[in-house]
């Protein structure tokens, strides 16, 4: 009999990480863990975490926020950027393979789309050290797949779409820059998208970790500005103004 995949989830009370223990629901035994069980920032802890739980399958879902990007000095780096090498090197050694989500932050931006190949230009501090992420795990090697992603909303968390919704119910009117774009992506699809692309390495579909192993836009279709997703939101129920 094949033993079951183990998958670690951390942040996992984060909008994403409930969402990932939905998704991967029935794939393996998945070990959930939060900041009340490991803190990432501590590098010993997040160690220990690993080799306790020697997950085939490790997530991570934890950021340090882009409210970081008013503070000078480099909060969000151990979490952001070192517990990611961590997380590699541990992963490498039990030859588990890593999920990571980074952001469109870590790009400047462009009238087109933003594409993978395109040179990395993080716009603030939060930026800067989901980049210093990203780069200590292609460093690490092994398998791992980075998935940046952007304006990520759902039903729980800290999102635009349910602090609009709040705003709704305090305000009459709402008023949001149109000067930005981005891909407003659902949690749910993110976990879904993880879990069929999650299937599809392990499976083999993709070739050998060489081949699949690498950094991936991972958003839903489209684009908009935080106007045009208030408009969304809305839907002719709320005014709202730019
Ligand atoms: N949200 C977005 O719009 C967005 C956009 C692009 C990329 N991403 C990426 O997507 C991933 C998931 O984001 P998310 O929106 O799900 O984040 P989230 O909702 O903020 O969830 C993060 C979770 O990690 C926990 N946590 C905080 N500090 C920790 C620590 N030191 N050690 C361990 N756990 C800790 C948090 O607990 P507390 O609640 O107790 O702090 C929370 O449960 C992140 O890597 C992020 O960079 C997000």
């Amino acid at each position: 009999m094949t033993e079951q995949p183990c998958i670690l989830i951390a942040g996992a009370a984060g909008q994403v990480g409930v969402e990932l223990q939905r998704s991967f629901a029935g794939f393996g035994k998945i070990v959930a863990v939060d900041l009340e069980t490991v803190d990432l920032a501590n590098a010993d802890q997040t160690r220990a975490l690993v080799r306790r739980v020697s997950p085939t399958l490790s997530s991570r879902c934890r950021l340090h926020s882009r409210r970081s990007r008013r503070v000078p000095a480099r909060p969000g780096h151990a979490i952001n950027a070192t517990a990611p090498r961590i997380l590699a090197e541990e992963a490498l050694r039990l030859d588990a393979l890593l999920v990571h989500y980074s952001t469109d932050y870590v790009s400047t931006a462009k009238a087109a789309a933003l594409v993978e190949t395109d040179e990395p230009g993080p716009l603030n501090v939060y930026g800067e050290s989901k980049l210093a992420g990203e780069q200590a795990i292609q460093q690490v090697g092994g398998r791992f797949l980075i998935f940046r992603t952007s304006w990520v909303y759902g039903p729980h968390g800290n999102n635009f779409l349910l602090t609009m919704l709040r705003l709704a119910r305090e305000r009459d009117r709402l008023s949001i820059v149109d000067d930005q774009f981005g891909s407003p992506t659902t949690s749910i699809e993110l976990a879904r998208a993880t879990r069929a692309v999650t299937e599809g390495v392990l499976g083999g579909q993709f070739g050998t970790p060489q081949e699949w192993s690498g950094l991936y836009h991972m958003t839903c279709a489209d684009s908009t500005t935080w106007f045009g997703f208030a408009k969304a939101i809305f839907a002719g129920r709320k005014s709202v103004s730019s």
